[in-house]
């Protein structure tokens, strides 16, 4: 029990919170709206959407510059996410044309048809994990395109991005675990070749491939370029935020979709609902539960202080079930009218809102649309294994069948 907020037990690693997360968010919200702990490391956590969309509106106050996750980064390491104004501005305008929904819709063919061809490999069987088998896949394939790696490194690539997320909800960042700091070892050494590849076939003017890594190289923007360690930075946050949390979109979609049956034939009688399906999965299981920001300055809120330079949790997904913003706040329904729907805050809020909205939007609605209509018959088939990053809400397993 939590010595500090005695009628709430709450900490991202502990269990109780990784069975049921909306339950634990809903005492926050209602008993205790700035919570203390000091486990794994000392950090509040705001869940009143009230409180959250707020704060991350104000960046003088709630700095990121010390990163996202619960360990302090040093201040000008990081990118983007780790960055507050005016760098995160320059970083932020010169690669926002390449996240453009202009842009990134180029892409849909050529994620229709790797749905279609990831469903084509499952042949004559009729089970098997739609993680594994499908969700996975298909983000992580997108990154290999997008950084111009060999599609077969997705391998390789999958074994290093939990533990990389998992780092998020620890103390100790990227030194959480010896399965982290192998991840982050191989990582770098893999990515620092690519990079120092790729730098030289720029310069020698050697076929070089039109992809986001080529653009973040020679992008440029008030004479200034993102430098290499800056690219190396960005390709590790890429490959963590765009990938993994895009798988986790994918499964929790199509697992309450399964687990709602009614919600499902509400989607087959009517296919423009597709895109309502994927933000109602967005607000009901936000991938990211929340993220870090450090106060600049002390703050008191509902009567708590919040002393400068303290790590506090924006819980996304608890402001996402705050029944103050959310009629049946607790209730998953695709048929929520689209334009109240997309005030979610799964995507951020802010400044740092999510830069790959558009392409994490555009896979899982292909994927979802292949699924329901390639595999009508499918169900669930045993019990799904949830993710174990404390920031993190879906599934690493999801057991599926379908008849052939
Ligand atoms: C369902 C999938 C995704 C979710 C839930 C998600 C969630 C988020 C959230 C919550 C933030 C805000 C961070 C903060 O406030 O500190 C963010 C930022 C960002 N995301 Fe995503 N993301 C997803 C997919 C992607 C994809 C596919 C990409 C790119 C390929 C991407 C690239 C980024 C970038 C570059 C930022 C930083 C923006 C900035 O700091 O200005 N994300 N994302």
């Amino acid at each position: 029990m939590n010595s500090e907020n005695p009628q709430i037990n709450f900490s991202l690693i502990d269990e109780e919170f990784q069975k049921n997360p909306p339950e634990v968010m809903t005492q926050l919200r209602k008993h205790c709206p700035v919570h203390h702990t000091k486990i794994p490391a000392p950090h509040f956590t705001l869940t009143r959407a009230e409180d959250v969309i707020r704060s991350l509106r104000d960046e003088r106050t709630w700095s990121s510059l010390y990163g996202p996750g619960l360990a302090f980064g040093k201040a000008g390491d990081g990118v983007l996410v780790s960055s507050d104004p005016p760098e995160h501005t320059r970083e932020r305008l010169a690669i926002a044309s390449i996240f453009k929904p202009s842009v990134i819709n180029r892409m849909e063919k050529d994620i229709r048809k790797l749905t279609n061809k990831l469903v084509d490999e499952f042949g004559n069987r009729t089970q098997g994990d739609l993680i594994q088998d499908y969700a996975m896949p298909i983000p992580l394939t997108v990154m290999c395109w997008l950084l111009g790696t060999p599609v077969a490194d997705i391998e390789k690539f999958r074994n290093w991005v939990l533990p990389m997320a998992e780092a998020v909800s620890y103390s100790g960042g990227r030194e959480a675990s010896k399965e982290t700091r192998q991840a982050y070892s191989e990582f770098f050494a893999y990515f620092e070749n690519h990079i120092t590849n790729r730098i030289d076939q720029i310069a020698e003017k050697e076929d070089v491939p039109n992809d986001l890594l080529t653009r973040l190289l020679t992008v440029e923007r008030d004479g200034l370029r993102l430098t290499s360690k800056e690219v190396l930075g960005f390709c590790q946050f890429l490959l963590v935020a765009g990938s993994e949390t895009t798988t986790l979109l994918i499964g929790n979609v199509i697992y309450r979709l399964l687990e709602f049956p009614e919600q499902m034939q509400n989607l087959l009688d009517d296919n423009n609902l597709l895109s309502n399906a994927i933000e109602e999965s967005l607000r009901y299981d936000a991938p990211v539960h929340g993220l870090f920001r450090t106060n600049t300055c002390p703050v008191t809120l509902h009567n708590v202080n919040i002393p400068t330079g303290s790590k506090v949790y924006m819980m996304f997904g608890a402001a996402n079930r705050d029944p103050d913003l959310w009629e049946e706040a607790d209730e998953f329904k695709i048929s929520r009218n689209a334009i109240d729907l997309k005030k979610h805050a799964a995507f951020g809020v802010g400044t740092h809102y999510c830069l790959g909205a558009p392409l994490a939007r555009l896979e899982a609605t292909i994927a979802l649309e292949t699924i329901i209509t390639r595999l009508p018959s499918l169900r669930l088939n045993g019990i799904p294994k949830g993710v174990e990053a404390g920031v993190l809400k879906g599934f690493e397993e999801i057991p599926v069948c379908w008849d052939l």
